[in-house]
């Protein structure tokens, strides 16, 4: 039985100071939940204050990215030994924000290169996360082009395949995934509970022929893309759905409560 997961993937918002506002309002919310496990994912420059406060808690604390180098001549970096110093169990990668999204959506093609993660620097941000004890949140999802086309699953299998790739299952025993299809991502358009449970299905499915039934079992899917309180319950409740990987809706410490609450 996979406890449910709820992630809340702060992205380029809040000062530190709003966050530890944010973060003091939501303990007082949801301490009493203990039956599920919440992550919160500040941006780093409030990932001190935000460790401050949720000591004594359940919750854990997430981090929105890493750089896969050891450390070095890496100017604006944050390395996988930086984050487990500030006490970080959790770390996403693959968001497809990072991953190129707004080249695939076609606003400024010239912003592309800024986020062009490709699944071998999934792959090796993994990897180094892994290294440091650090569990990786990994993201994966199609554009909406990708699912008129039909290539849904060829295009989610090749990120799990390239983001896995090499990498020991049994060190893969916390692993998470978050199926975030790009088109629900910030939209307000979520992706249909019974469909975004086949896709979390799916990626079960491919877990366990990568890496065997046991790792698949023990890894949970959450389905990220306009989850909010009016919606969560449905898909929380899907069977392959252990959870959400939220992002506006978990600014907002009433809304953020209420989703955790529904899981
Ligand atoms: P959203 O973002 O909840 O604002 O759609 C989710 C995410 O990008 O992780």
């Amino acid at each position: 039985m996979r406890t449910k997961l709820v992630a809340g993937n702060w992205k380029m918002n809040l000062t530190p100071t709003e966050a530890a506002a944010a973060v003091e309002a939501f303990i007082k919310l949801v301490d009493a939940r203990e039956n599920v496990d919440v992550i919160l994912c500040p941006s780093y420059v409030s990932l001190p204050k935000v460790r401050e406060l949720i000591r004594n808690t359940h919750v854990k604390l997430g981090a929105q990215d890493v750089f896969w180098e050891e450390s070095g001549a890496f100017t604006g970096r944050v390395s996988a030994s930086m984050l487990g110093d500030l006490g970080v169990s959790h770390c996403i990668v693959g968001h497809s924000e990072s991953r190129g999204r707004f080249g695939k959506m076609e606003t400024d093609a010239s912003l592309a290169p800024y986020f062009a993660e490709t699944d071998h620097t999934v792959n090796l941000k993994i990897r180094r996360l892994l290294f440091h004890a650090i569990n990786p949140i990994l993201c994966v999802g199609e554009t909406l082009a990708e699912r008129e086309t039909g290539k849904t699953e060829e295009v989610i299998a090749g990120q799990l395949r390239g983001g896995l790739d090499g990498i020991d299952p049994a060190e893969l025993y916390f692993l998470v995934v978050a199926y975030e299809p790009v088109w629900a991502i910030g939209t307000g358009q979520t992706c249909a509970a019974p469909e975004a449970d086949r896709v979390c299905g799916f990626i079960r499915d491919t877990i366990a022929g990568m890496m065997g039934t046991d790792v698949a079992e023990h890894t949970r899917i959450l389905y990220g893309g306009s989850v909010k309180a009016a919606n969560s319950a449905e898909l929380f409740q899907q069977p392959n759905i252990d959870g959400g990987l939220v992002g506006g809706a978990s600014i907002d410490p009433g809304e953020f409560s209420r989703i955790v609450f529904s899981a």
